[in-house]
């Protein structure tokens, strides 16, 4: 029997860096994943939920000695393997943060084992892999909830809300770019048998966005992938997406870019947005009608140019961005309450499988260099 009262039991599978931070965010129960666990603050917002109050960190594993003297250095609890923690009957859910080949048969073990499970991204690295998982699922009565989380990015949520609610009109391109300087990391991350490579690692969350954002697929796919860095996994990527209605997608993920271009660009009918960086400095200019269409020629290089001459300061105006507040930890409390069987859950295993899908599309266009057409049975 479920005693409500009880905190949800979390235990940990991989301190490293994604981690320890959802240990510092448990064990503090703010939900911030920086610093130290003492030390963590709540979030300035009148939104987002106290962890603390529903949730306990039950501790964590990891094979690097490391790791754990770090987690024990903050007064966590070590388990000395994953086992241990699957046999411990006061663990709930399991938290599995380890490299992306690890998630399938950690997933597997902990659900057969009766706990439910919180995965991070990419969940899988095969949507027929996910089937099998969400089978198993299925089969225990447990809950596997994917942790794309980034649908709770204020960025994001600015994004959405321009669309959704046309601020500039019906939107006919979006842009979205994740732009690094330091090359694919040298870890697992840049070994294919560990499920490394900037698809897996970033290409999943802005695919994920997208998907939300539109509710919807794409109808077709066109992706190159670069390997500036190594010769095994992608490091630089770039997905071209059309919908249906004609919408087009834009995403990249650029690991050797010394000069950063804009996370976002919204175009729409009757304006364009721009959303600069993570802190969400950017602007909307929108657009106060079609009429005014000439302009006097102006110089463009070597030559004049009157399709391309600026716009007039009367016929634009400058706004900022929209900006709210919002639940930080909304992932997290949906995670605890879904397996409590209060609420539904957000991120769905389907989610994850319709990524997983384009993704597997995605690698098709690379692989042939043709654009592929989207289908998802
Ligand atoms: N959702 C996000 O925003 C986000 C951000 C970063 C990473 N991630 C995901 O988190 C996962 C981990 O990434 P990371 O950056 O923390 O990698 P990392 O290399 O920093 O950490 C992985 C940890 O797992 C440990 N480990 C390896 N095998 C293990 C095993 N069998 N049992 C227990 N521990 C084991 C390693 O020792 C290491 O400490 C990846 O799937 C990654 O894609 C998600």
């Amino acid at each position: 029997m479920l005693n409500m009262n009880k905190k949800f039991r979390i235990a940990i599978a991989g301190c490293g860096g994604m981690g320890s931070g959802h240990a510092v965010a448990l064990q503090s129960g703010t939900g911030v994943t920086e610093g130290n666990a003492a030390d963590a603050k709540m979030p300035d917002s009148a939104l987002t939920a106290d962890l603390g109050e529903i949730s306990q960190l039950a501790g964590i594993t990891d094979i690097n000695p490391a790791r754990a003297e770090w987690a024990a250095s903050q007064g966590i609890f070590v388990y000395s393997s994953y086992e241990d923690i699957l046999a411990d009957d006061t663990v709930d859910a399991v938290l599995i943060a380890t490299p992306n080949h690890l998630h399938k048969p950690m997933a597997v073990s902990a659900l057969r084992a009766g706990k439910h499970v919180l995965c991070e991204k990419p969940v899988m690295l095969s949507s027929a892999g996910l089937l099998e998982v969400l089978e198993e699922a299925k089969k225990a009565g447990r809950v596997f909830y994917p942790r794309q989380n980034r649908e709770w990015d204020e960025d994001f949520l600015i994004i959405r809300k321009i669309y959704e609610e046309q601020l500039l009109g019906r939107t006919f391109e979006i842009r979205c770019r994740i732009m690094g300087a330091r090359g694919i990391p040298g870890d697992w991350r840049s070994r294919k048998e560990f499920g490394g490579g900037m698809m897996y690692d970033w290409g999943v969350h802005i695919i994920d966005r997208i998907v939300k954002l539109t509710g919807t697929v794409p109808e077709s796919i066109f992706c190159s992938l670069k390997y500036i860095t190594n010769h095994e996994c992608d490091d630089n990527l770039f997905v071209h997406m059309t919908f249906h209605g004609g919408l087009t997608v834009r995403l990249e993920v650029d690991t050797c870019h010394f000069v950063s271009l804009p996370l976002w660009n919204l175009f729409a009918e009757n304006g364009s947005a721009e959303i600069l960086n993570w802190n969400c400095e950017g602007r909307m200019m929108r657009l106060s009608g079609w009429q005014d269409k000439d302009a006097l020629p102006v110089m463009a290089g070597s030559g004049l140019t009157k399709t391309m001459a600026p716009r007039t300061r009367e016929t634009v105006t400058e706004l900022p961005l929209p900006r709210f507040d919002f639940d930080r930890n909304e992932l997290y409390r949906n995670f605890i309450e879904t397996c409590r069987g209060k609420a539904e859950q957000i991120v769905t295993g389907e989610h994850a499988v319709r990524v997983l899908k384009i993704i597997e599309a995605c690698f098709e266009s690379a692989r042939t260099g043709e654009t592929v057409k989207f289908r998802e049975s």
